[in-house]
């Protein structure tokens, strides 16, 4: 029965703007959304709070506290941890570095399944992250890779941080960039690879108006499904 509930993945390296462009498709639609990567986030946040080194040594103990983590969406996008507001903490570069640690653990990962399942409701849910056609969700009926060149992802994330009034470099930006997708690419366990069956869209020269247009216009063309 689950199946019937559409889904639509968006998955790609990170600041191809999936965030932004899965949060404005689900609300033109009128859909869920599962922030797939906040998970990795706060489990990361969670475990390094604890002092735990992010690496296989820990891997059953990280994994035991992604499985009952006391983690709650509000509006807005915001997330909570208890009663903790931590949808600043794990926005950091820190944070996604740490995040993309931890997702590389299979043990996490496993661990993270069914919380990501249960987001498959009714009208239908946008799922944003890397495995989302691959692995959590191969029946969707759409399934859209994103991407754009890494030095267009570092100039847009320079842009967002300096408008938060955070300082950046441009240079150390793409770094730290290029080292996570190849970490989220290279590693054993649902690496970042395009499904077979997904749509690739370079978002290099378009406006984010352009790209969500593109997946709805996608979208429509499904309908009706199966
Ligand atoms: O999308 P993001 O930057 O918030 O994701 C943070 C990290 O989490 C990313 O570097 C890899 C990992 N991740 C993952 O392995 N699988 C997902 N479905 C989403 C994120």
């Amino acid at each position: 029965a689950c199946q019937q509930i559409p889904v639509i993945c968006i998955d790609g390296p990170t600041a191809s703007g999936k965030g932004t462009i899965a949060a404005a498709v689900a609300e033109a639609l009128g859909y869920h959304l599962l922030d797939s990567g906040a998970l990795y986030r706060i489990t990361g946040l969670a475990a390094s709070r604890a002092g735990l080194e992010l690496d296989e040594a820990n891997e059953e103990t990280i994994a035991e506290m992604a499985l009952d983590l006391p983690v709650r969406f509000g509006a807005d996008q915001r997330v909570w941890l208890g009663d903790e507001d931590i949808s600043l903490a794990i926005r950091t570069e820190q944070a996604g570095m740490n995040a993309s640690r931890v997702s590389a653990l299979p043990a996490v990962r496993a661990a993270l399944v069914d919380l990501q399942l249960s987001f498959q409701q009714l009208p239908g849910l946008v799922a944003d992250g890397r495995d989302m056609g691959t692995v959590i969700f191969p029946h969707a009926p759409l399934k859209v890779y994103l991407w754009a060149s890494a030095q267009c992802r570092a100039e847009r994330r320079y842009k967002q941080l300096i408008s938060k009034g955070i300082s950046a470099n441009i240079s150390t930006l793409l770094a730290d960039l290029e080292a996570r997708d190849a970490r989220d690419m290279q590693r054993a366990t649902a690496p970042l690879k395009p499904a077979e069956d997904s749509l690739q869209l370079d978002s290099s020269e378009m406006t984010i108006e352009e790209v969500v247009v593109q997946v709805l216009t996608w979208w429509q063309e499904r309908q009706p499904f199966g």
